[in-house]
């Protein structure tokens, strides 16, 4: 098996943790390679829950050398939380295992609090962002006056690029937000501690990945929310500020498009969203509860309830094609047992117009009305199913509609968010 992109095919949150997990045991190396702290995943260990948000959840296998791409926006306050409690729980003795991008940005105190103002200030048309400062951090990096990882290294390369970033903010924020200056020497005393703390582990990822792959090392490369959040390819502008779809992690990582081998989208079997933005499969009625109270749609990060809606084959086709699909994955299908009729979306209707794909114009796709087929639902409880004929006909029946739909085979269904709750049916 050669190296693997693993990407959510929704708008994030489709379990992409657990199937991470489940892989990085046949890999050597698993890579972030965009987004920031907005991710989340939980992950049980030894009977305690631990939510990482930046570190790949790869680091749990002891084999595994986890890395941080430069596509990927970094809180270090985050970080060395991450760090340190791994490191308390015995599980990141060495150094070696966690290697950081040194080309990777900086979220500064005032990305936060950009961020946050903004919002606010936004009222009901608000992105309904995570607030961690990814938008502003992001804006700075292709703004060319961002701060990288590596440039903490330097004190007094940094001091004179912190000072001029500061007083851009510093004009900035006050005039647009009445806010209060930001203080240069606690921001730069700050700045100079995270690289310190964090100097055993900063390096020139995409030169290491580069001495992996010659070395025959397979890698992983785990992407963070899902393509309809992709700042290019998503439900622009309620979107999140980087490439998510499989074409990210090339330049989040710093490899070529030859390195990579299959790209594996996961998605949920009915679809949710977090935050603001069209969605257009959206269910408001108690279907809708019910799949948010048994599939436990709350935020890891922020702890927001999801908003819940059916499958979308159109978002579905849509992400098939933009990120290159070669597998899809589908979670949390149990989740669906005890439903009546389940709905898919074919198409949608907008302005009297039939659409097959998702129009790019915002006000469009909020204006489109979904088309639905039916499936009969199952009632029976799936979560301990592992052969794919055990499973409730109508179940089986679903799932072959999807994948033929979308054209891409589908490699596991997860029944359940333990380890071992799975049906394969294609081996890796
Ligand atoms: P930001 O990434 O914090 O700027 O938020 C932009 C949009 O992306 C908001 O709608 C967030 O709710 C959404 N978002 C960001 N990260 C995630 C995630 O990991 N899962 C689901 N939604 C996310």
């Amino acid at each position: 098996m050669g190296n693997i992109v693993i990407v959510g095919a929704q708008w994030g949150d489709e379990g992409k943790g657990k199937i991470v997990d489940l892989l990085t045991e046949k890999v050597d190396c698993v890579v972030r390679f965009q987004g920031g702290n907005n991710a989340g995943h939980t992950l049980v260990v030894d009977g305690q829950k631990t939510v990482l948000h930046l570190v790949p959840s790869g680091i749990l296998h002891a084999h595994v050398t986890c890395l941080i791409g430069n596509g990927v926006v970094l809180d270090p306050e985050v970080l060395l939380q991450e760090i340190e409690l791994l490191a308390h729980r015995g599980l990141l003795t060495n150094a070696s295992r966690l290697r950081i991008s040194d080309a990777a940005h900086v979220i500064m105190p005032f990305h936060k609090q950009l961020d946050r103002l903004r919002e606010e200030k936004m009222g009901a048309g608000k992105i309904g962002t995570t607030g961690r400062g990814i938008g502003p951090c992001y804006e700075d990096k292709i703004g060319r006056r961002g701060i990288r990882l590596g440039e903490l290294l330097y004190p007094d390369d940094l001091k004179e690029k912190l000072q001029g970033l500061i007083n851009y903010y510093n004009e900035l924020l006050p005039a647009l937000y009445k806010s209060e200056k930001i203080d240069f020497a606690t921001v730069y005393d700050q700045a100079l501690s995270w690289g310190e703390r964090l100097k055993p582990y900063i390096e020139n990822t995409s030169v290491l990945i580069g001495k992996l792959m010659k070395q025959n090392k397979m890698l992983l490369f785990e992407g963070a929310q899902g393509t309809s959040l992709d700042i290019d390819h998503g439900t622009f502008p309620f979107v999140t500020s980087s490439n998510t779809v499989a074409g990210g992690a090339c330049s989040g990582a710093g490899v070529g498009p030859t390195a990579i081998e299959s790209v594996l989208g996961i998605t949920k079997a009915y679809a949710t969203r977090v935050g603001s933005g069209p969605f257009p499969s959206e269910l408001f009625d108690e279907v809708g509860q019910g799949l948010q109270v048994r599939g436990k749609e709350f935020g890891a990060t922020t702890g927001r309830p999801r908003r819940c809606g059916w499958l979308d084959l159109v978002a579905l086709r849509h992400a098939t094609r933009v990120n290159g699909l070669t597998g899809l994955i589908m979670t949390k299908i149990d989740v669906l047992s005890g439903v009546d009729t389940i709905k898919l979306v074919t198409h949608y209707e907008c302005d009297g117009e039939r659409l097959e794909d998702m129009p790019t114009h915002p006000k469009l796709l909020e204006r489109c009305k979904p088309v639905f087929e039916e499936i009969e639902g199952w009632k029976n409880d799936i979560t301990s199913v592992r052969k794919f004929a055990d499973l409730p006909t109508s179940c089986q029946a679903y799932v072959r509609h999807v994948e033929k739909s979308i054209g891409v085979p589908l490699m596991l269904l997860s029944v359940g968010p333990e380890r071992g709750q799975d049906i394969w049916l294609q081996k890796f």
